[in-house]
């Protein structure tokens, strides 16, 4: 009797286990500068990661990951999707290659196909998702997996209304043709629903309107649904219950969700409020404590629910293009050393953690910048981004021709900063950014002499 109870009260455990509120970790590796996965995955042990997220099915890590605690993603690259979906001998090849052979003593648990995938305007790799996502699911079926859940982690530009929550909606080029199929694949195999959820996008696209606290889970205030009298106390929670609204519009109630990115970047450029160490210890502290309460806290729509959460990401990230964030949501520096104090298991209380440095910037800038070649740019690589500047169009660097207002003093680095500064002010508006490549960074200097006036951005 005793041994059946211990047998059962294991049986619970093991299931439980599959949708615990363990935290995991997205290891992120666009970058030359990080420590090596043996390096890497002892740093997560040492965090207590209880999931890991790989964006590929790399060999030596799975490896490594064999025989450890940690539950694992694995990603099949968006560019093999199409294959996937035409050939059931692909996804088997696939699954063999990239899942059987680390599994089951690398504890790989779900399989994600592609990344993003609606976030891209490429209608054949949409109509090729779930086709694929059956395929790899098929795979595992006929080899008796029954512990590996399939799913695709989804951007919130999925959705044509956010807010508020109960007004949720998908896209309508995606609502029929992609989002139907995908919910009745995924509530049919008991899959999760994966998103990648920042409410730092939502609130630094306007701070003055959404309060940071409200952000940041520091709930002085709340905020009532007028659709249905839900009542929320955090970004994430709307953001959350945005998707599930948009879920249940197409027929489906009990689909689970699971978080596959989160988190809050630590540093930024001049043009992105609120990227500091400070916000994004709060961010992830406060989303820990509120993943890893016991009991679940769910959300508004769905109280009580557990939600398998990653957060992004364990590493700053060097070569990641495009706003100076995108390279800062690492909870480790690129030497592996923390950026600030986390616990990830969720018991450290918040009020023991030692105080973080002052937010600089958590007020949008209000004044002129410019884009100008960055302290420490390899100067060998100025022409080439000089030319990708001003070969835009005509205009950008006439100043800097012969005999031109801009023309001296004739040095790449005079040249390249002129060109820089020109490109960014003409064309921010349309989602340029002052980087190319790490050689360009924003300032609040004004680089003008003489009768050479540097175009700026007025913020
Ligand atoms: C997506 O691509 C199609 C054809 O390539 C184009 O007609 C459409 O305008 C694009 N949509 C967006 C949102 O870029
Ligand atoms: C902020 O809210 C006000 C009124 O609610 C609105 O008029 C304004 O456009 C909003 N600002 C932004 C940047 O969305
Ligand atoms: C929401 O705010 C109101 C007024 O500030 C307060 O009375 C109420 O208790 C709050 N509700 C929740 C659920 O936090
Ligand atoms: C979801 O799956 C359950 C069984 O797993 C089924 O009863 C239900 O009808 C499905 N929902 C829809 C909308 O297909
Ligand atoms: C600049 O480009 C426009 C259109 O591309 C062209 O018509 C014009 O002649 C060019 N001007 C110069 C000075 O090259």
């Amino acid at each position: 009797m005793a041994l059946l109870a211990f047998l059962l009260a294991s049986l619970v455990v093991g299931s439980v286990a599959e949708i615990s509120n363990k935290i995991g970790i997205n290891y992120g590796r666009e970058a030359n500068n990080l420590p090596s996965p043996y390096q890497s995955i002892e740093l997560m042990k040492s965090m207590k990661a209880g999931r890991v997220k790989l964006y590929d099915a790399n060999p030596e890590i799975l490896k490594l990951l064999s025989g450890t605690k940690i539950d694992v993603s694995v990603m099949v690259p968006n560019d093999e999707i199409v294959h996937i979906a035409s050939s059931q001998a692909a996804a088997e090849q696939w699954v063999h290659n990239n899942v059987m052979a680390y599994y089951p003593d690398t504890r790989i648990r779900f399989i994600l196909v592609g990344n993003e995938v609606l976030s891209y305007n490429t209608s054949r790799l949409w109509h090729n998702l779930v086709p694929a996502m059956k395929n790899i699911k098929k795979c595992l079926t006929s080899l008796n997996v029954k512990n590996i859940k399939v799913g695709t982690p989804l951007a919130m530009d999925m959705l044509q209304s956010t807010f508020p929550p109960s007004s949720g909606t998908f896209r309508s080029d995606i609502s029929d043709s992609v989002m139907k199929p995908l919910l009745k694949f995924l509530n049919s195999t008991k899959s999760f629903f994966f998103l990648d959820v920042y409410p730092y996008f939502p609130w630094s696209a306007n701070p003055m309107n959404i309060s940071l606290d409200f952000a940041l889970f520091n709930g002085k205030e709340n905020i009532t649904d007028p659709g249905n009298g839900l009542v929320y106390t955090n970004l994430l929670d709307q953001m959350i219950d945005s998707v599930v609204f948009a879920i249940e519009k197409l027929g489906f109630r009990h689909i689970r969700l699971a978080i596959a990115e989160t988190g809050w970047p630590t540093a930024g450029d001049i043009d992105q409020v609120g990227a500091n160490i400070q916000n994004a210890a709060t961010y992830n502290r406060n989303l820990i404590k509120k993943i890893t309460a016991k009991p679940s806290l769910g959300t508004p729509a769905r109280p009580g629910i557990i939600i398998p959460t990653f957060i992004f990401s364990l590493y700053e990230e060097n070569q990641k293009t495009g706003p100076e964030t995108e390279r800062h949501w690492g909870l480790l520096h690129s030497n592996g050393t923390p950026i600030y104090d986390i616990d990830l298991t969720g018991t450290r209380p918040i009020s023991d953690y030692k105080p973080l440095p002052e937010a600089q910037n958590n007020v949008p800038y209000k004044g002129k910048v410019w884009c100008t070649v960055a302290p420490g740019a390899n100067l060998m690589n100025l022409p080439s981004a000089l030319s990708y500047a001003c070969g835009q169009d005509n205009q950008t660097c006439s100043a800097l021709a012969p005999g031109k207002e801009c023309y001296e003093p004739l040095s790449a680095f005079w040249h390249a900063s002129y060109a820089f500064s020109s490109y960014w002010a003409k064309y921010r508006s349309q989602g340029a950014t002052c980087f190319f490549n790490g050689l360009a960074r924003q300032t609040t200097t004004d680089p003008s002499r003489g009768h050479c006036n540097f175009p700026s951005v007025t913020l």
